[in-house]
């Protein structure tokens, strides 16, 4: 028998650590926020994707009477970006709730297996900035990082 461990780690970062262009997508997702329609779970999300060319896509979650028709945030945003600006490179998606929930927000696994899909094609880390309403930042170097032993066809 053999055990496999995999780590995920988290950087929590004050606001003044981070650079000017990240504290930028910060806002930008707080700016998303407004255009959330969460009227079933009232938990807004914003999500900012940064393209390398210095575009920044917007999503925000959008929900539905039939529940599971609707979309999170981040695959909103990241749906919006790849099909505007096919192949573009994306460098940071920033993350937010409304909510001061006591850890930033976290992705869900839909989200997760939808941003990995970007990440192995650019062939490059995609950085995430999760917050929340309290301004707790947490910093992932890659997608890959929060979704290890990822899903990939053998080709
Ligand atoms: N949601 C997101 O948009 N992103 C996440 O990372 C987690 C959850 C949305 C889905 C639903 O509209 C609401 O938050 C509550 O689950």
């Amino acid at each position: 028998m053999k055990e496999h461990h995999y780590t995920c780690t988290l950087i929590e970062v004050n606001v003044d650590e981070i650079s000017e262009s990240e504290r930028q997508l910060i806002t930008k997702a707080e700016e998303a926020l407004k255009s959330a329609y969460a009227p079933y779970s009232e938990f807004k999300v914003g999500a900012a994707i940064l393209l390398q060319s210095g575009k920044i896509v917007l999503g925000s979650n959008q929900e539905n009477a039939a529940y599971p028709s609707g979309l999170c945030a981040e695959r909103v945003a990241l749906f919006s970006a790849a099909s505007q600006f096919k192949d573009e490179r994306i460098i940071a998606m920033a993350v937010t709730t409304s909510k001061e929930t006591d850890e930033p927000i976290a992705p869900c696994g839909a989200c997760r297996q939808v941003m990995i899909e970007y990440e192995v094609k650019q062939n490059d880390a995609i950085k995430l900035l999760l917050s929340n309403a309290s301004k707790k930042i947490y910093i992932s170097q890659s997608v890959e990082n929060i979704l290890p032993m990822i899903f990939k066809l053998e080709k």
